[in-house]
């Protein structure tokens, strides 16, 4: 099928490749010339894992071409629009990409079109934009407007496209669906040759969830927003874990092996970033209070995350004291492993934190730097994760790419100023840490200490804290350490 793909971004671009990659022919678009320029000259606007080799493959196999917007809309019988839709002011999602591509596809197509909205956008968006299209069209379009809310995490956004949990499609005309089904034909039947493994694990196919163009949308902000409220969950659970002396680690894999539960997105730490969750949740807070339903649930979900910054921040004062003039590495900048993308990232909030208190912050991250530094280009941007560490005060983990898992401790040992490591991802061991001669602080580890140390026994003060000593079941035990 012909195909225009409006907004060459993390969504339109792996979108439009991948679509090209399945057989399609599609006109990639965006209205920043510079970036279709430079994708003409064969270079990606961000890192995305497979992506390059996609798009060099289809361009030069005439699949996939790059073009301005208006040409694409002329073409494209399907017609995919990928704009941002950023947050304003008040949280709500700013439409105004989506509206107009809206008055261009109406004053540059002719005969039919299926109007895709991928963006995610607020629920009753395709029922706007279908009376938009309606009300400024001139040239007697015919069209459907479909939305088909996209679900691919950057990092690994060209294998969620070709293994989809599910592709869901809102459309209210037979038309439009059969178009959908064709579209997705080959992912949906798992017939494709997948472009990043040599031989795909035997998946089950994905699931094709068709339904209203309401009910599609609400699909993509309620998912969201339960995945953030996982996240937010679970800090509070490792929070928790500090106070009374407890392992998240252990308590997320008891939580998490409840199948009902299940274990992803229970990793605890600095909070939740990127360009979807944390504007996702905000928008869709909005759109509860336009609906006059009481979303405050997750107005507590957006409330915990925020205090992440200023936790971790305190975490770090607790250990350095005064930060005017410490030297921090900070390992990561991106909102997570495997993408170059800084946009609402912990990691960048935290280093603007630890800056207004007079640190100084040298900075690695093995993709992120370049768009890191138009947001701060205060910082020393090292060359790697070592360079980054020579005289800190501490080392500060704030994004989990593998590898600083990968560390040599006792070369780390000779270039810091004072073996400390404080890990907002709970990516190091701690035990190798403390047997390199690092002091290591995680999140919501304090359970690290042997249960009945040799020293002070220390984790009583929690526990005397919170239980009356009578009915603390340890209080009766011969082998338990006496309770003050
Ligand atoms: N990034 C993700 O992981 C992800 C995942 C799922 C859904 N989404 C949603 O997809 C949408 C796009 O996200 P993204 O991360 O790709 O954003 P992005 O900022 O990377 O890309 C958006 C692109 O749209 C272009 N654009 C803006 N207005 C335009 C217009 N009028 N005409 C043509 N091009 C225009 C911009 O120049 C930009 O290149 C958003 O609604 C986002 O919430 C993003």
């Amino acid at each position: 099928m012909e195909i225009s793909v409006i907004g060459s971004g993390y969504v339109g671009l792996t979108t439009a490749a991948c679509l090209a990659e399945i057989g399609h022919r599609v006109l990639c678009a965006d209205c920043d010339l510079e970036k279709i320029n430079s994708l003409k000259a064969g270079r990606l606007p961000f890192y995305e894992p497979h992506l390059d080799d996609l798009v060099k493959r289809n361009v030069s196999s005439g699949r996939l071409e790059f073009t301005l917007p208006s040409a694409a809309i002329q073409k494209g019988e399907a017609i995919f629009i990928c704009v941002g839709t950023p947050p304003l002011e008040n949280g709500e999602a700013d439409l105004s990409s989506i509206e107009s591509v809206a008055r261009l596809i109406v004053s540059s197509a002719h005969g039919y079109r299926i109007v895709i909205e991928k963006s995610t956008v607020p629920v009753q968006t395709a029922k706007r934009l279908w009376k938009h299209l309606s009300i400024y069209n001139a040239n007697g379009l015919e069209f459907d407007v479909v939305s088909n809310p996209e679900f691919l995490r950057e990092g690994s956004a060209v294998e969620d496209f070709f293994h989809p949990d599910r592709v869901v499609v809102g459309a209210e005309s037979s038309r439009a669906i059969a178009l959908m089904k064709e579209i997705y034909a080959p992912v949906l039947r798992t017939r494709t040759t997948c472009p990043v493994h040599s031989q795909c694990p035997s998946m089950p196919e994905p699931k094709l969830i068709l339904t209203d163009t309401n009910s599609a949308e609400l699909v993509k902000h309620a998912s969201n927003s339960f995945l953030a409220m996982k996240i937010s969950f679970i800090n509070l659970i490792a929070d928790a874990c500090e106070a009374a002396g407890a392992d998240i680690e252990k308590v997320a894999e008891g939580i998490g092996s409840d199948k009902r539960i299940g274990q992803a997105f229970l990793n605890p730490g600095i909070g939740f970033g990127g360009f979807c969750f944390p504007k996702d949740l905000q928008a869709f807070v909005r759109i509860g209070e336009k609906l006059g339903c009481d979303f405050s649930l997750l107005r507590e979900v957006e409330k915990i995350n925020v205090r992440r910054t200023e936790q971790f921040v305190a975490k770090i004062k607790k250990e350095l004291w005064v930060l005017r003039g410490k030297t921090l590495a900070v390992w990561g900048l991106a909102f997570k492993p495997n993408t170059d993308d800084v946009r609402f990232a912990p990691a960048l909030n935290i280093i603007r934190r630890l800056m207004a208190e007079g640190a100084k912050i040298r900075a690695y991250d093995p993709e992120a730097m370049q768009k890191a530094k138009l947001d701060l280009p205060e910082v020393t941007y090292c060359e790697s994760a070592y360079q980054a560490a020579e005289g800190a005060d501490a080392v500060l983990v704030l994004t989990e790419w593998s590898e600083f898992r990968e560390i040599n401790w006792k070369h780390l040992g000779e270039l810091v100023a004072h073996s400390l490591i404080i890990d907002g991802r709970n990516l190091l061991s701690a035990e190798e840490a403390s047997s390199n001669g690092f002091q290591y602080v995680g999140v919501g580890r304090a359970a690290a200490q042997p249960l009945r140390p040799t020293g002070e026994p220390k984790w009583t003060e929690a526990i005397t804290a919170e239980l009356p000593v009578a009915s603390h079941p340890l209080s009766a035990s011969s082998q338990a350490p006496p309770i003050a």
